[in-house]
């Protein structure tokens, strides 16, 4: 089997590549290891960028998230029993659309294979060959049988757990991380949100986030310890922390509904180096990790995609190598903006077990500051929207 740039994983990254290379005329292969519904069904991030709206219309998949994602133009923040507004369309011109990563997905996998693309579900035992040379390889194993597909580019979109990342020899990559003493216990439930946009919650309970998927579905998450055992948290009882961490009319407000997803997720900063091995290109969760507090890590993914594609499309078109050869330095100027926002808001609004009342105090002034001032709120809101792509 051949192609002409080989990706490994089917998630937001890899299907938007995918996407992005067809319409430039560059055939890709998709090998995933799950199988589709699997990849369709897992609820994930859910906040889009202005500028991944418009590489999502401009890669022709977004007509549904036109009709039914929501348009926002703030968050609010609420810290010492009060919420306060960050209005994005004032401070920045810009908005961001809440759209479920799911959603997208299923977008996607529709769009490519509608147009005959090509995407192997349940690929086993995937492994990444010769990317220091000129023609790499990806071997895989499809219902018992052993198959090569030559290429003349991989594209590393497996996710942080992923095999394209592992076979970069070590020596070669420099990681940096950073782990957070606490995790968030999400749910998807079938209730209206208690607001029309999100709240951030910083609590002394620790914090919580009021988010949604639709008109009828919420997403809500609590700070919770790391290794927090899921059956210890019946749904009344995150109801009642919910309840406890909004506060005022808001808490009153809001509606238990039935749970459809329970889940919690560790919050990690990370970034591996360079994100580029001679044929081989890292992009989105295989490169890197943002703890989810800015709603970043999806919008990273596509701003690595597009450049990605912008790269391979000029090398296909003349030869020319400089925007390969640029990939990695591009996307970490960004991944590293993004790391440092996303670490601020998970600082400002969690709850740190080991933390003195000198830092409660910081933490409350930070709130107050950026909530105060023009300057300080306009930071947030343009970080938040996006910043510019270049
Ligand atoms: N072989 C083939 N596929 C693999 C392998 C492997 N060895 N390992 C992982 N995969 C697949 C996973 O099953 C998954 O479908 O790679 C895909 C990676 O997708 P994501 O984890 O969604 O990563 P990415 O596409 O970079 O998207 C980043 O998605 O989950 C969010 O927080 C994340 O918002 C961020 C965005
Ligand atoms: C979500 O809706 O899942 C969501 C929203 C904002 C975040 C993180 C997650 O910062």
């Amino acid at each position: 089997m051949r192609t002409q740039v080989g990706i490994v994983g089917a998630g937001p990254a890899g299907l938007l590549l995918s996407q992005l290379l067809h319409l430039r005329g560059i055939e890709t292969v998709i090998l995933e290891r799950r199988s589709r519904e699997y990849v369709e069904g897992r609820i994930r991030a859910g906040v889009l960028e202005q500028g991944t709206v418009d590489l999502l219309n401009k890669a022709q998949v977004g007509e549904r998230m036109r009709r039914v994602g929501l348009v926002h133009e703030g968050i609010e923040l609420s810290f010492g029993g009060r919420r306060h507004r960050i209005d994005f369309r004032a401070l920045t011109g810009k908005a961001v659309t809440v759209y479920g990563q799911t959603e997208l997905t299923k977008d996607l996998i529709g769009a490519r294979l509608a147009a005959g693309g090509k995407i192997v579900f349940e690929a086993e035992d995937v492994s990444v060959h010769d990317f220091d040379r000129d023609r790499p390889k990806l071997r895989f194993r499809k219902g018992g049988r052993a198959h090569v597909l030559s290429c003349d580019f991989i594209g590393g979109c497996d996710g942080f757990h992923g095999v394209c990342r592992a076979s970069v020899p070590r020596d070669a990559l420099t990681t940096y991380e950073r782990t957070y003493p606490f995790a968030w216990l999400g749910i998807l439930a079938e209730t209206p949100p208690v607001s029309d946009e999100l709240i951030y919650c910083q609590h002394e309970r620790g914090f919580a986030l009021f988010s949604m998927r639709s008109p009828s579905l919420s997403r809500l998450y609590i700070q919770c310890a790391p290794d927090e055992n899921l059956d210890e948290w019946p749904d009344a009882r995150i109801w009642d922390e919910l309840r406890a961490r909004l506060g005022g009319d808001a808490a009153e407000a809001l509606q238990s509904g039935p749970s459809l997803e329970k889940s919690i997720a560790p919050m990690r900063s990370f970034v591996a180096e360079p994100m580029r091995f001679g044929r081989l290109f890292l992009a989105g969760d295989a490169a890197h990790i943002v703890p989810p507090t800015g709603a970043k890590g999806l919008n990273l993914a596509a701003a690595d995609v597009r450049v990605l594609a912008r790269a391979l499309t000029e090398f296909y078109a003349s030869g020319r190598t400089g925007l390969i050869e640029a990939y990695s330095d591009a996307c970490l100027r960004r991944v590293w903006k993004a790391q440092r926002f996303s670490w601020w808001m998970t600082s400002m609004l969690h709850r740190f077990p080991e933390r003195q009342p000198f830092d409660d105090r910081l933490q409350l002034a930070e709130l107050d500051y950026v909530t105060g001032s023009i300057a300080a709120s306009t930071a947030l809101a343009e970080n938040y929207v996006g910043l510019p792509l270049d």
